[in-house]
């Protein structure tokens, strides 16, 4: 339980770059604060729970950062990024459950706490009260961008389940899992922070695919977290993906691109059972160069993020928003 008390540290990557939006992030908390409110016993401890598990506010960053880029905040804006967040918690509580996982945000899981029947109630509401917030704004457009990425990004959870344990996993599939899973929202993030800033459709279109493309980086970048990550600093359980036979970047490449003899130990290793995976692997990725690689791809998407930001004009905001492109990919938690 002492971990409840430990610093969150892991919102040191926000403090400066969030300066510009500090006080929008606040009135954010505060929206987050009365939506996720219950007086009902046991309930009420579940909610106070999601209190002591903040994150980096990595979704209403890029909201409002995109919208101050683009002129100005409004008070949808606020609304909406306590939708994304609430979005995002949401699939964390669930995914905690898919991938076994017992740390988050520096303290322990809802599913170690309280088992996965609950952590499932919790993600449900944290769905319905996010896409109820939504409906408050009166404007079918939010309702229905929010509701298509997280289609998709439920759908991406859904098929990386599907493909676990599958040892032939192409790049391709890959991409396209975490295309729907985590760049989704991102981008979805950044369309609504321009739609609302009154941006015109070309603008929308390019800060949508800068979002997709920091989402890619950003995934790329939490799998070789998962895999040479340390748990301190991430904050959460790490090894999962390996433990659970989920590939990613670094052991596609692997596997496609390695000598047969280390192919073949590689695979003996994942499908080995009783033995530690993470420390297996690690040096067969390293020697190979699988983790160079997936870096390289992981920089070449943040790049192609901050290129679409030249639909801007050139302001504080837009410098950040391509930091935060750059800082995804080389970042441990
Ligand atoms: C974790 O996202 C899940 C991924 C999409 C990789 P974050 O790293 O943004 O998680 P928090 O919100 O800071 O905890
Ligand atoms: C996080 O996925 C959940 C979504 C992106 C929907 P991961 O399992 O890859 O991320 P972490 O490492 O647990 O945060
Ligand atoms: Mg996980
Ligand atoms: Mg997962």
């Amino acid at each position: 339980m002492s971990l409840l008390t430990a610093p969150p540290a892991n919102r040191i990557m926000a403090t400066q770059l969030f300066t510009p939006i500090a006080r929008d992030l606040v009135a954010v908390e505060r929206i987050l604060n009365t939506t996720l409110e219950s007086s009902r016993p046991g309930v009420d401890q579940l909610i106070a729970h999601l209190g002591y598990y903040k994150g980096k506010r990595l979704r209403p960053a890029l909201l409002l950062l995109t919208a101050r880029a683009c002129g100005g905040v409004e008070s949808a804006h606020h609304t909406l990024g306590a939708v994304v967040e609430m979005i995002h918690t949401a699939t964390l509580v669930h995914d905690d459950v898919l991938d076994s996982a017992s740390i988050r945000r520096h303290v322990p899981t809802v599913n170690s706490l309280w088992g996965n029947q609950a952590s499932i109630l919790l993600g449900d509401y944290l769905f319905t009260q996010a896409f109820h917030l939504s409906a408050t704004l009166d404007d079918v457009r939010a309702c229905r961008i929010i509701g298509k990425a997280t289609n998709r990004l439920c759908e991406g959870e859904l098929h990386q389940i599907t493909c676990r344990g599958r040892l032939d996993l192409s790049e391709d599939e890959y991409y396209d899992i975490i295309d729907a899973k985590t760049a989704e929202l991102t981008a979805c993030c950044c369309k609504l922070g321009a739609m609302y800033a009154g941006m015109p459709d070309d603008v929308i279109a390019n800060l949508t695919a800068y979002g997709q493309s920091l989402g890619l980086a950003f995934q790329i970048a939490d799998d070789l977290l998962d895999i040479e990550g340390v748990e301190a600093k991430a904050g959460k359980s790490l090894g999962t993906d390996l433990e659970q036979q989920k590939l990613t970047l670094p052991l596609i490449w692997l596997l496609e691109n390695a000598p047969k003899e280390q192919c073949d130990r590689v695979r003996s290793i994942l499908t080995a059972t009783g033995n530690h995976k993470r420390e297996a692997l690690l040096p067969e990725l390293r020697s190979a160069g699988a983790l160079d690689y997936a870096r390289s791809e992981a920089e070449s998407h943040a790049a192609a993020a901050c290129a679409k930001l030249e639909c801007l004009p050139a302001s504080p905001e837009r410098a950040i928003l391509a930091m935060l492109a750059e800082r995804a990919v080389h970042r441990d938690h």
